[in-house]
Parts: C-alpha cells; structure tokens; sequence
C-alpha cells in the first residue's frame, strides 16, 4: 500500500563523485536445466541419437527411450547400437524427437546416419513424416538432407530397413540454419534471445550440473569436446540425460560470437551435498589428476595452436586461443573442511601456475546463514578475489535488502551474484529483480558480475519455475524478468553515479493481527487432532480430523499474541506436509514445512504477495511415518516474531526483518564509451509517479529518452499471457511521469542547461 503523494519526486544525480564498475557486469547463467540443452539450445532434433540413455538418467530409460520400434529391433552391445532384422519382414524404429520435430517447410536439414549391415543386401529408407505417417520428406542410407515439403510441429523420423539387417549406432537430424551458421550449432530463435540481452559474459555449464550428483557425475570437460559421437553423454541430476553434443567448445564459441567473456564452472574436488549420503570429496590421487584437467583446460582454451592442448582445439576448427580469463571454482557447496581443503588446494594451484585466471569461488547455496557465513570467512582467509553468492528469494526480500552491498566490506573479496531471481514472473517479482540490479550496480565497486537464473525452460519440461526465457519447439517466450535484465544490459557502464532522491512515494506492507491455523498434505493419510487455538478472547478447541489431505481450522484468532497447538501425524504420503498460519487473505502469511526437498528438511517461511519463501534455515529433519508431533506456534506482534515449537521444544525463534521495503528507487549509471548518462527508476507501487531530474552543481536535461516496461503488479503469471514489452518516447525538459510498476531507464540529453 503506497501513501497517497501528489508532490514530484526530485531525483538530483551528482556526476563529481562517481563509484567506478565493471562495464561487463550483466551476463548469463546457462545450465542443462528444464531441457535446456538437448531439445533446447542445442539445434539437434533427434533425441537419444546414439541410443545412450540409460536407467540412472531417468527410471525405466534405455536404448530405446525416445524411440518406438516395428518389427524385429533389439539393442545390443557396448556402445549401444540398434539391430533392425528386416529379412522377414520390414523392421523400423521411429524418433519422436523432443515432444515431436518441429519442421518448416522447404527448410533443409542435415541427416546423419551410423550403420553398418550385418546381413543380407538391406534396403534403408528414412523417411520424416507427421503423426498420421504422411510423408514430408525421404531419403536413403547417405547422410544427407531432407527438406520437408510442408510444415509440421509434431513430426517425427523414421529408419526402415527391409531384405536384410543392419545395426544402427548414431542417427541425427540437425537444422541447416542454426545460429550464425555453426555446424552442430545452436536453435537459431534461442541463440538470438540471449543475444538480445547483450550479455558480457555466460556462465556454463552449471549450477549443480557443474558439481553434480555423486563424484562420479562431476561434470568432465574433456569429456565435452572433439567429435561428437565420441563424446561421453551423462546423467543429468535435473532427472534426464546430457549428450554434451553441447560441449565445451560450443560454450566457448557461443560466448566469442557474443562477444561474452567465457566462465566455466568446475566442481571444486566435491559433489553436490544433496547427493543420497551427502557430499563427497576426491582423495588425494583423484584430486591430482582433476587438478591435471583444470590446466588442461587453460591450456585448452588459452594455449597456441602448436601445444598440446592447442592443437586439440585447434583440431575443431579454432586455432586462436579463446581467451579464457575466469573460472568458477565450486557451486553452492556446503563449506565442510572438504570442500574447504579441495578448494583451497584447487586454488593454490591456480594462483601459482596462472595469475593470469580470476578465479571465483562459492559461498553455498544461500544469501545468508552457516554455509554463507563460514563461505565468506573461508574467501577472506584465502583471499579468493570473486566469490559467487546466490538469492532466490520472494520480491518482499529483495525490496528489503536494497541496501545489502552498501554494507559490504570494500577491501575483501569481490562479488559475482551469479543466480538470482525472485520466485516469480509477474511483473511485480520482475520490479523487485530491477531494483536489486539497481542495487548492484550502485554497488558496482564491491558487485562485480551477475546472472539471473536459470536462463531457459521448455514448456512442460521445467523442474524449476520461474526462468527468464521459455520455449517450446516453435515459440519463444521472454518473460518479464527478461525485459527487465535486457533495460538493464543495454544501459550498462562504467561509474555509478551518486542520485538524491526527495519525495519518494513510502510503501508499507497491510498487516493483519489474524491468524488461521490449517494443515495439508500432498498425499498420505493426515491426522490433525487436538486443535487449539489461545488469542486475547480465550482458548478455544476443535476436534481433528483423520484421513483427510487438507485439514482447516475453522477458527479465527485475532491479536497481537496467538497460540495454535495441535497433533499432526501423517501416514505414507510422498511430500511430507506443511502447516499454514496467519491471514491468507492478507499480505502476509506463513507456511512451516516439514519434509521439503524430498523430505530432507524443516523449514518455516512466509507467503508474500502470493510467494512462498524461506525464512529460516533448512534444518535437516526426518521422521519415521506415523510418528505423532505436538506442534505449537506463537505468533507475537502480529506476525514480526514467530516460535515454533515441536514435542516441547522450541526448533524456530524468528524476528521478522524490520526492514522497509524500498518500493521505489532511483540509480544513476555513466559510461564513458558512448557518452551516456542513464537515470534507472523502479517504481514497485501502485501509483504513477512524477519525476523531475537535474544534476547536482545545478542545470537540467533538456530532454530525455525514457525506456519504459509497466505492466500491472500480477501481470506475467501466467507467463504464456503475452507480457508488455518496454516502450521509448522522447520527452522534452527535465520532467516526465513514470506508471505506477513500471521500470524506466532514463537516457539524458548530454548537452544539459547549467
Ligand atoms: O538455477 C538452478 C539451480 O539453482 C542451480 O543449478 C543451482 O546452483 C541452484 O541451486
């Protein structure tokens, strides 16, 4: 709720006493998530190629996942190849591709066939035709092009083999065109959305996919390059398998074509800690020789092309060094000693043998609490010059922590936010990311590089929401957070100007001293009995109920002092379940989860503007089922400080951070390359706001180029409504009105009246 204000808001930049910033702050995070790379980014069309997939990727996969068969076709052998027998009668296997082919007409694409005849004089027909089995396009056993008489987004391709066998091994169908023309190269439409937001650099190619689960899912770079059918595919930990035809040279190329600085991630000697039995790190000889693969990297990507390692880069097609300056080192790890030794050990190296890498390390998986805390301290005591530190976190907590980085000490280690994003794609969560930019930016001395995350999601294919760029095989779907880190990117520079802002419109969150007590389950029998509830009017008691999935206390508590009681117990189920209290229909609510992330966790958080967030820590936790738990919670001040309590003890004692929510705010960036000064404005409230700008010695714009997104608070969700995209106008003087949620960049005149 913002207070009523009919004044202008004066916004005074003070161009004498500027913060210098890294100009190629704002870049990307791309990670093999939500299908991002194959039936992604990765242009090849056909899934499963190389009948590589296996049990671990997913449960029930194989060879012949992505594929149906006719006739007499079985697997056989190490690697994989597909034995079609078409002595008898015709034998055929049939790739549906990622959710189908998409195919446009009179479009070429490039086939690959691996084969070898094993009996008889075998005919081989390919064939690409749509779900009815009307064809689009027929080829023979050359590799060679198909070029689809008409359009289909659901097509699919098929190998027929008749008057003798033959084993297939490799089949791949790669569009012609693909971005900037690279054989085994990117999906034209995808490679030019990311382009789009003219990121300084990607960050690849994970995110957990980098540590994975299980040191024997640490992602292998050698592994990633050379010719494609000798690559080593792997599991995915996102539930599926990486070909890795998207591989280290493709990242490197990708980036040089961006124009983006290259920043590799590598395991730092531990797997992810939410590997089953927790992390795990390399013994000594095992550490060795990953230490060997981290200088063959460098020398890989930085070495002349008549080294060792030169020449296999060489080798593909690249004999100038690609230039590799930084290296991520660990992502989100738990600090155990483990990590700690590995790490430090990884570095020292790297500092000894080449300076010229800046090397990022990992402050865990939160931006606050142990693993943060003891992160921080371990890259101050080994002077890591960068370390990566992540948020995901509800709008409420970025408004709140505008002023996060002004308090960072500015001798230590630098910062890379290297994943970010506000748990939502309404506008309102895209405001909150424009504003913590903002803040970042303002903070350029200290914040030297981000990257929201993650980057892309196919449609029906996400195991994690929200993401800045959705796909499908045909659309691309930029969402509101997209345009917002694009305004950002496209008015980078290179000092941070000190603005004053007067007038700002004050926001304040509508509280309510109104508490519902309610618990539910995903599946399982949940017994809710003994339910009570104690505010300032007396205790009232309620029968529970068995059986159910959802139970509701039909009582209302009001005050500034509530207590609910109750017995929970729950019997099977999957997901755990979790307690609600507070007002639903307010503002502000909580939700205390007990098993989230598999299970694995207890955790209390709050729901603000419709979004769930942690508040505390996760605390490891598991129960045996049928276990009986007295639960208590005391909700004091209205919701600002919450107790929790299980069978008698107390396991959170939370204050609610009294910080105020900054729902407006105003930035100021120069940068001297193209002369520009740029006024940044958020306003998260629900008022349009009036604006005059001027500079700090005197005089103002004579006019200014304002970049405009706005959009209501809710619109973005779901993100398939076609978001508002940002909009230009020139306004002449110094004033101009921004909407109510709106993001604006201000381009001003400079040639100023002094
Ligand atoms: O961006 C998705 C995931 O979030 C990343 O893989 C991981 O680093 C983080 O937990």
């Amino acid at each position: 709720m913002s207070t009523p204000h009919d004044s202008v808001v004066r916004i005074t930049v003070d161009e004498s006493d500027a913060v210098a910033i890294n100009p190629g702050m704002w870049g990307v995070f791309f990670e093999d998530i939500n299908t991002s790379a194959d039936g992604g980014l990765y242009a090849e069309l056909v899934r499963n190629r190389d009948f590589g997939f296996i049990e671990r990727d997913a449960p029930g996969w194989g060879p012949l996942t992505g594929w149906t068969t006719k006739g007499a076709v079985r697997p056989s052998g190490t690697p994989v190849r597909v034995e079609l027998d078409g002595r008898d009668a015709p034998a055929s296997i049939t790739n549906h591709g990622f959710d189908g082919i998409a195919v446009r007409r009179g479009e070429p694409l490039i086939l690959e066939l691996g084969f070898e005849v094993l009996d008889g004089d075998p005919t081989l027909v390919v064939t690409l035709h749509d779900a009815n089995g009307a064809v689009l396009a027929e080829g023979s056993a050359a590799d060679g092009r198909l070029t689809p008489s008409d359009g289909c987004a659901d097509a699919r391709l098929t190998i027929a083999v008749t008057d003798g066998t033959v084993a297939v091994s490799w089949v791949s169908l790669f569009p012609e065109r693909t971005w900037r023309g690279d054989s085994n190269g990117l999906r034209s439409d995808l490679g030019d959305v990311i382009a789009a937001l003219r990121p300084r650099f990607v960050r690849f190619p994970g995110g957990c996919v980098a540590h994975g689960l299980g040191l024997d899912n640490v992602y292998r770079w050698k592994n990633t390059i050379g010719p494609v059918r000798d690559r080593v595919g792997d599991s995915n930990l996102w539930g599926y398998h990486q070909s890795m035809g998207l591989g280290y040279f493709e990242y490197f190329r990708f980036c040089e074509q961006l124009g983006a600085e290259p920043l590799p991630v590598l395991a730092a000697g531990v797997c992810c800690q939410n590997t089953p039995g927790g992390q795990a790190a390399f013994d000594d000889e095992q550490l060795a020789a990953y230490i060997g693969d981290i200088r063959d990297l460098i020398a890989w990507a930085n070495a002349p092309a008549d080294s060792r390692w030169g020449a296999v880069r060489a080798a593909a097609g690249h004999p100038e060094p690609f230039g590799l300056r930084y290296l991520g080192i660990g992502n989100e790890d738990e600090q155990s000693p483990a990590f700690r030794s590995r790490f430090g050990e990884i570095l020292a190296v790297l500092r000894a043998e080449h300076p010229e890498i800046t090397v990022i390390g990992t402050v865990g998986p939160f931006p606050s609490g142990s693993d943060y805390e003891t992160g921080w301290a371990i890259a101050r005591e080994l002077e890591v010059p960068i370390v990566d530190e992540h948020s995901y976190k509800a709008p409420k907590w970025y408004f709140q922590n505008l002023d996060r980085f002004d308090r960072y000490d500015r001798s230590g280690p630098k910062v890379y936010v290297g994943e970010y994003g506000s748990r939502g794609n309404t506008m309102l969560c895209a405001l909150a990311e424009a504003a913590y930019m903002s803040a970042m930016e303002r903070n350029g001395d200290v914040v030297h590089l981000a990257s929201y995350a993650p980057l892309l999601a196919k449609v029906g294919n996400t195991q994690w929401e929200p993401d800045l760029v959705y796909f499908d095989n045909e659309r691309v779907l930029p969402s509101l957070n997209y345009w917002v880190q694009q305004m950002h990117a496209h008015a980078a520079g290179d000092r941070a100007l000190p603005v004053d802002v007067a007038g700002a419109p004050q926001w304040q969150r509508r509280r309510s001293a109104r508490s519902r007590f309610s618990v539910r389950a995903a599946s399982g029998t949940l017994t809710v009995e003994d339910v009570s509830t104690e505010d300032a009017s007396g205790r009232r008691t309620t029968p529970g109920a068995a059986g159910v999935q959802r139970y509701q206390e039909p009582v209302d508590a009001r005050g500034a002092d509530i207590t609910h009681r109750a017995r929970v117990r729950l019997d099977g189920g999957q997901d755990g379940f979790v307690v609600a209290f507070g007002d639903p229909e307010s503002d502000l609510s909580y939700e205390w989860h007990f098993g989230t992330w598999q299970e694995k966790f207890l955790v209390l958080g709050y729901v603000a503007d419709g979004l769930y967030d942690e508040w505390t820590e996760p605390i490891p936790f598991t129960w045996p089922r049928g276990h009986e738990f007295d639960l208590e919670i005391i909700v004091r001040d209205a919701g600002r400080h919450i107790i929790c309590s299980i069978d008698g003890e107390i396991v959170h004692d939370v204050q609610e951070d009294p910080s105020p929510e900054e729902r407006f705010s105003a930035t100021a960036i120069r940068d001297a390359a193209s002369g520009r000064t740029v006024v940044k404005v958020v306003n998260a409230t629900d008022e349009p706001v009036d604006l005059v700008v001027g500079w700090a010695g005197g005089g103002e714009p004579l006019w200014m180029r304002v970049t405009e997104l706005s959009a209501p608070a809710e619109a973005g969700r779901p993100f398939e409504a076609a978001p508002s995209l940002p909009t230009e106008r020139v306004d002449a003087g110094s004033r101009t009105r921004v909407a109510a949620y709106s993001f604006a960049v201000l381009d001003l005149d400079p040639e100023p009246s002094r």
